[in-house]
């Protein structure tokens, strides 16, 4: 049975941290899908805006070549809604997400992968800033 893999993320300033999980989360199944959280759910979160905006972190994670389809994730409360929609067998997370995701397990596997050391993008900004 093919499987479908899902994940979600801001990817703003993308970075090779974003492109290792998407690469490990697409080796989990046949199909990568990942939810991009908009501009407005970040703001809602950080209280600022991504550096990128949402059409912008779209198309770059949609070219990927093991990216197979993204959509704009709205709101943090329709996880389980995205993952039924999409027909995910997999959620697969980062670990700083480590148990955050653990009530999905009933309608999915959910597996979090160790995020790659020493970079972020806030910590990109952070650098950026400061040149
Ligand atoms: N991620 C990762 N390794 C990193 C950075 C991010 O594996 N060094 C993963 C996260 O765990 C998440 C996905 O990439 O599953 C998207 O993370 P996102 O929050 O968009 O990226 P960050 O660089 O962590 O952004 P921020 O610093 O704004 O939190």
């Amino acid at each position: 049975m093919s499987k479908r893999v899902i994940t979600f993320g801001t990817f703003d300033v993308f970075h090779v941290g974003h492109l290792n999980i998407l690469e490990r989360c697409a080796s989990l199944g046949d199909t990568l899908i990942v939810g991009v959280s908009s501009d407005e759910l970040n703001y809602s979160k950080k209280q600022r805006y991504p550096i990128y905006d949402q059409e912008s972190r779209l198309k770059i994670t949609q070219s990927l070549r093991f990216v197979d389809e993204v959509f704009i994730e709205n709101s943090l409360e329709k996880k389980r809604e995205y993952i039924s929609f999409y027909k995910a067998d997999i959620l697969a997370m980062g670990d700083d997400w480590q148990g955050k995701f653990d009530e999905f397990s009933d309608i999915c596997e959910v597996i979090y992968f160790p995020r790659t050391p020493s970079i972020s993008t806030t910590e990109i900004i952070e650098i950026a800033k400061n040149i």
